[in-house]
């Protein structure tokens, strides 16, 4: 199998002696199949390993869209099982699970190791192995046409098969990313699936697969009397050493259910409202540093251009480490998004002039944000990026911290697209709401929500759950809290802000209406 096919397919296929390490841990934790399945079987292993570990199994199926792996998987089947055992060559999502499975008897294992790509990866190389409808996850907008719609493939197929499986009692047990488990956790439990009895084990994928991605065997039981919605995460296949127990909060998912339950009162209204940075799509173009006190883009060419359109930048590497002393600069064409760029023809000439020798690369970018809108716009743009005053973070690091930015050369500060911040109207304020922040009870709540091996750990959903009230109540600090908090709230929507501050009444429904 040439590169491109074996990125194409996803094609990590599992060592046998890892596929025996899952198989027996499976059996000695109880599980007793009638029926097995492997949903895309590759060269057998888990098929094999099945058959060694499960030997009163009555029917064992493995598919594989390979034609080659199927007549090896067949090959390496031992002849006592002839009966009993049917490998196939079968496109997964040309397959009618639902039907398939309600004809199987007894009690059924799905096991097995999909395909190791992302949608995204599998467009860009026109490839067609992909099922018909991409947005399953049902995201709205913005989030069906940018990140959010992106997702692994093997994501689509756990979430296929848990549902054509939780009416019936079984067990879906699947090696995968650990960010495809737990999506395919939160999918199961925000449609209430009947899932219960969740766990996930940590695998070392740069061990067993040479591939440097958090991966663990996802086990899900279905068809219980009493479906729970949390997971406990092992350090390893077993369940000796526990690492936490997540679980759906709302509607989002929690890492660490211990630590959130002690701390859930923090969990409510943000009062400011979070933004992110400016998202621009050409670094080459529009980054500047200062060389020999001459302005040179990323593509290291020496440009003069009027200051008019430029701002300091600070990027997600500089916030997480503390560098709040700009380094960069950035060309920013717009201040609203419905400012129209042409006046920059009149305003700065050597800027237009820049933009139209630019123009090839600025035009082509791909993200279909910028379709329908002014040439060379930029994205995530509004008075709050302007603001002298901020507090950010990073949403790509994994400390957590948050600093405070003002303004250089006597302009504001700008954050680019892969941090977060608030705007301040002061200095006092933004020293005062970042103490908030980085205070121990505040970044304690913080980590019990944090995915820390997701790519972007810290994202605007989680920052929208810290209540800044109830940190300040937590570190007595509400009569300076409160003129800030209120005109933040005020600010942004006054209605909101009278329900939720002088009543002193929660404005969201109180979260854990979850299932026990
Ligand atoms: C990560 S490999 C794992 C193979 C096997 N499950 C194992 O554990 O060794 C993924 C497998 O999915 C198969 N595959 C990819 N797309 C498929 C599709 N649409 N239908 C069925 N199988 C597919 C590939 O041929 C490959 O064998």
């Amino acid at each position: 199998m040439g590169v491109i096919s074996k990125i194409e397919f996803g094609d990590f296929q599992t060592p046998l002696p890892l596929a025996r390490r899952i198989v027996s841990f499976l059996a000695e934790s109880g599980e007793l199949p009638d029926t097995i399945i492997e949903p895309t079987c590759g060269l057998g292993s888990f098929v094999v390993a099945a058959t060694e570990y499960f030997p009163g199994a009555k029917a064992v199926f493995g598919f594989d869209i390979n034609p080659d792996y199927v007549r090896e998987t067949v090959k390496s089947t031992s002849r006592d099982w002839e009966s009993r055992i049917q490998i196939e060559c079968r496109n997964f999502f040309e397959f009618d699970w639902q039907t398939f499975l309600t004809k199987q008897n007894g009690r059924v294992l799905i096991i097995g190791n999909p395909p190791w790509v992302t949608n995204s990866a599998l467009s860009s190389m026109g490839s067609e192995n992909l099922p018909e409808k991409s947005n399953f996850q049902g995201n709205k907008g913005f989030s069906a046409k940018t990140g959010k719609a992106n997702f692994d493939i093997s994501e689509w197929m756990l979430i296929r098969l848990i549902s054509a499986l939780h009416q019936r009692e079984g067990c879906l047990a699947m090696l995968c990313k650990t960010s495809t488990a737990r999506k395919t956790l939160k999918y199961a439990w925000m449609n209430e699936l009947n899932i219960g009895r969740c766990s996930i084990h940590f695998i070392d994928a740069k061990l067993h697969f040479g591939a440097s991605v958090d991966a663990c065997l996802l086990v899900i039981h279905t068809g219980l009397s009493e479906s729970a919605n949390t997971a406990v995460v092992y350090r390893d296949l077993s369940f000796d050493e526990k690492i936490s127990t997540i679980g759906l909060v709302g509607k989002e998912l929690v890492s660490n259910l211990d630590e959130y339950q002690k701390l859930r009162e923090i969990d409510g209204f943000p009062y400011y409202t979070w933004r992110s940075g400016i998202k621009h799509d050409a670094a080459g173009v529009m980054e500047f540093t200062i060389e020999n006190g001459q302005l040179m883009n990323g593509k290291h060419q020496f440009r003069q251009i009027e200051e008019a359109y430029l701002y300091p930048l600070l990027k997600s590497s500089d916030v997480a480490n503390g560098r709040t002393i700009p380094e960069k600069f950035v060309l920013l064409t717009q201040k609203k998004p419905s400012d129209d760029t042409s006046a920059i023809e009149m305003n700065a000439p050597k800027t237009w002039s820049y933009l139209l020798e630019n123009a090839n690369t600025l035009d082509q970018r791909k993200s279909i944000i910028y379709q329908k809108r002014p040439r060379f716009s930029v994205f995530g743009i509004g008075d709050y990026s302007f603001s002298l005053w901020k507090v950010a973070i990073s949403s790509l690091y994994k400390n957590c911290r948050f600093e405070v930015v003002g303004s250089y050369c006597g302009k504001p500060v700008v954050l680019d697209d892969t941090c977060y911040f608030i705007p301040c109207e002061t200095e006092n304020e933004a020293r005062f709401i970042c103490n908030l922040l980085n205070s121990e009870i505040c970044q304690r709540f913080l980590r019990s929500l944090i995915f820390f091996d997701a790519k972007r750990p810290v994202t605007i959903d989680i920052l929208n759950r810290i209540d800044l009230k109830k940190v300040s109540e937590y570190l007595n600090q509400t009569e300076e809290a409160h003129p800030l908090l209120s005109r933040a709230a005020t600010f942004e929507n006054e209605r909101q802000f009278s329900l939720v501050f002088e009543k002193n009444v929660k404005y969201l429904p109180k979260r854990g209406s979850e299932k026990k």
